[in-house]
């Protein structure tokens, strides 16, 4: 079945849940953000939490509305990131025979090892650490800026400004060197984005686990230089990093690398991607923003809650436990759907409106809530601050010079190109 008729009749009278289900596992579907969020808000209003089963993926419950996603991540004892945190193919996932995940990230740990070692890093990413950025991430802005000023008025703004800039910052605080910033970008957009078939290794293996074992090939090389020679950077902080007096295990250590080199600018970079998109396509919250410069502290959550880049985390039951109609019994999973969410009617007044003065904007879950909590919340604030605050502040026109295309992933998504035409001052 086409994906065209499979949304037709999913949304059609005859709704089967489970069908419509597909939005949330098949990275195809992330691709049409319209039509997508139109499924969604469907269920939303008639199966707000909708046991989904497709063939070659363990069935999962998807989780719609804000107050259950809430819920949910306020029992994180009853609902575990272990053993795995996101949605995908049976067939993909590393068999515990063969050891499990290569790497251990925050995003899979629960209880005291999570906050043990979440407090390793906890200090660099809150406020006040990320204030002392501030000059740094403003200079890098500036350079996007002009870089796109040089391009002379026409440029693929996803993949000419959006990708770089993010991952020049969070790679700078890592403490990489300048000229491995380009590998880091495709080794990233391949792990996040390995189902779409213009930027994953499918051609290749069409596993996941290959790209895996290369990030933990270069982060071996750089925790073994960190600890024979330590520095300012956060990468020495995570390769030195203690808990009960025991150095972390090497794992642990990739694993911290790994979400921070990863995690920290895909989805930063698709939220300002689809964050001018989202503006060139409102001109009227353009304007609004171009006159009133000092808008943009809120706006900026009101385009992390229209883009809503990270789509789901999943969330395993380990005890009976009731969330509106359903009763989630041990070892159901839960796909906590925070796209879904941030439309979600009963929080967001007219919520497919872009409303750059909307009040309870940052009541988004786009960096989810609780325990996990997005640790990069405040840098990535500054970062889109910061870059719009600079480009707006010298933006004379902007215009798509053709249609958006969309990343088709199920984890991380945005535009993944997007031709504008602009004249900068
Ligand atoms: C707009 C940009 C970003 C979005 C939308 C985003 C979204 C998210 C979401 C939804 C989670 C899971 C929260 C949950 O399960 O409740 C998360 C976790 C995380 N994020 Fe972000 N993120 C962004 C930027 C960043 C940046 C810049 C970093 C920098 C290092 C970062 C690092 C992390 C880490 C380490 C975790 C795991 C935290 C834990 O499990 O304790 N993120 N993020």
């Amino acid at each position: 079945m086409s994906r065209e008729t499979a949304y037709r009749r999913a949304v059609s009278q005859t709704v089967v849940p489970s069908e419509l289900g597909r939005i949330f596992a098949d990275p195809s579907f992330y691709a049409d953000p319209v039509g997508w969020h139109q499924s969604a808000a469907h269920l939303r209003r008639e199966s707000p939490i909708a046991k989904v089963t497709l063939p070659g993926y363990e069935d999962f419950w998807a989780v719609t509305r804000h107050a259950d996603i809430m819920e949910i991540e306020r029992n994180p004892e009853i609902f575990t990131n272990a053993p795995y945190p996101t949605i995908g193919p049976i067939a993909s996932r590393p068999s515990e025979a063969e050891g499990g995940s290569p790497v251990n990230t925050l995003i899979q740990m629960d209880g005291q090892e999570h906050k043990d070692h979440r407090n390793i890093v906890n200090e660099w990413f809150k406020p006040a650490s990320i204030k002392r950025m501030n000059d740094r991430v403003g200079e890098l802005a500036t350079q996007f800026v002009d870089r796109m000023a040089a391009m002379g008025g026409e440029c693929d703004f996803a993949t000419d400004i959006a990708m770089h800039y993010p991952l020049q910052v969070i790679l700078s605080i890592l403490g990489l060197p300048e000229e491995d910033h380009l590998k880091m970008l495709k080794l990233t957009q391949e792990l996040f984005g390995a189902e779409d078939p213009d930027i994953g290794r499918a051609g290749e293996d069409g596993n996941v686990l290959q790209v895996l074992l290369d990030f933990v090939g270069y982060f071996t090389t750089l925790a073994a230089d960190r600890r024979s020679h330590p520095t300012e950077d956060l990468a020495s902080v995570i390769a030195n990093a203690v808990i009960d007096g025991d150095p972390i295990a090497d794992m642990d250590v990739m694993g911290f690398y790994l979400i921070v080199a990863t995690a920290g600018h895909d989805t930063t970079s698709n939220s300002i991607a689809g964050g001018l998109l989202a503006l060139i396509e409102n001109p009227d919250q353009l304007q609004l923003l171009q006159s009133d410069p000092a808008l943009i502290d809120r706006a900026a959550d009101e385009l992390i809650r229209y883009v809503s880049p990270v789509k789901h985390f999943l969330r395993h039951c380990q005890a009976p436990y009731t969330v509106r109609d359903v009763t989630f019994q041990p070892g159901d999973v839960a796909l906590l759907s925070f796209a879904s969410a941030n439309r979600d009617e009963d929080v967001f007044e007219d919520p497919f409106r872009l409303d750059v003065r909307r009040a309870n904007a940052s009541s988004h879950l786009a960096f989810g809530f609780g325990r996990h909590f997005c640790l990069g919340a405040h840098l990535a604030r500054l970062e889109i601050r910061a870059f719009f605050g600079e480009l707006l502040g010298r933006l004379e026109h902007i215009e798509l010079a053709g249609p958006p295309t969309f990343v088709q992933s199920n984890l991380v998504s945005g535009p993944k190109t997007m031709p504008v035409r602009y004249r900068l001052r």
